[in-house]
């Protein structure tokens, strides 16, 4: 077999929103963890809403939030984040650099402590213990670049600080490379000139959500692969979670 020879430029691989809860499969996350060990990004980029936490869900109903436990939610976040990472660290002198951008529910579990004081100092989303894990945690909303790049959970635009509804917005916005998850569809914009791109990453879980009509559950599902990363620039490629599910399980 070829084995590569020389890299051009840097690899990032993105991993959108995982919305990891108990009760859901998590498998492709192992799938995931192989492919990375066999790839070796450079970076790994987990662009938030790993975690779901629909303990702390506050827009639904009481019978649906019936029977959830804060300490299952997080386990079950543990458990994920161990099957992703394990064959990641698995890999002799392969030390990558593992980044994740805080996503709003994440964000649910300092929201809920800051609202009810009562819940200071014993809740936080440092019990989801990412930090621990490996990964250098970035606060929601706040960008961060790496080769040029710039990645967030979503990117805001406008006075109101809304977040932008479309990759072109988000290149208009960002006026670089920019990368986001948050919203369930893909979307991708370069620019004519620079080759500059905004992306809007997609999905990376199996499980349906309930509030998705059939339509919104069929959006793509997978990971991100962003080789020749250089000075902001990049060339995507899309891996889908059934292409891992066939190859890396
Ligand atoms: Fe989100």
């Amino acid at each position: 077999m070829r084995k590569h020879k020389q890299r051009i430029g840097k690899i990032i691989a993105i991993i959108p929103d995982c919305q990891v809860r108990p009760g859901v499969d998590t498998a492709h996350l192992s799938w995931i963890g192989n492919y990375l060990s066999e790839k070796q990004p450079d970076y790994i980029v987990q662009i938030g809403d790993f975690a779901d936490m629909p303990s702390l869900n506050s827009h639904g109903k009481l019978i649906e939030l019936e029977g959830r436990r804060y300490q299952d939610d997080v386990k079950s976040v543990h458990r994920a984040m161990e099957s992703l990472l394990k064959p990641i660290k698995a890999v002799k002198n392969y030390y990558p650099e593992l980044v994740l951008t805080m996503g709003n529910h994440e964000q649910r579990i300092d929201r809920v402590a800051e609202e009810q004081p009562k819940f200071l100092g014993t809740l936080s989303s440092a019990d989801l213990q990412y930090a621990q894990s490996g990964w250098k945690v970035i606060p929601f909303l706040k960008p961060i670049k790496i080769q040029g790049i710039e990645f967030c959970h979503y990117f805001i635009s406008g006075a109101m600080g809304r977040p932008v509804s479309s990759a072109a917005s988000l290149l208009r916005e960002r006026q670089c490379t920019a990368v986001q998850g948050h919203v369930q569809y893909t979307d991708l914009a370069f620019h004519k000139k620079t080759g500059n791109f905004g992306l809007f990453c997609g999905i990376c879980y199996l499980h349906d959500e309930d509030y998705l009509t059939y339509q919104g559950n069929s959006t793509r599902r997978q990971i991100v692969m962003l080789h020749e990363v250089h000075d902001g620039t990049a060339d995507p490629m899309f891996v889908s979670l059934e292409f891992l599910r066939h190859n890396y399980a």
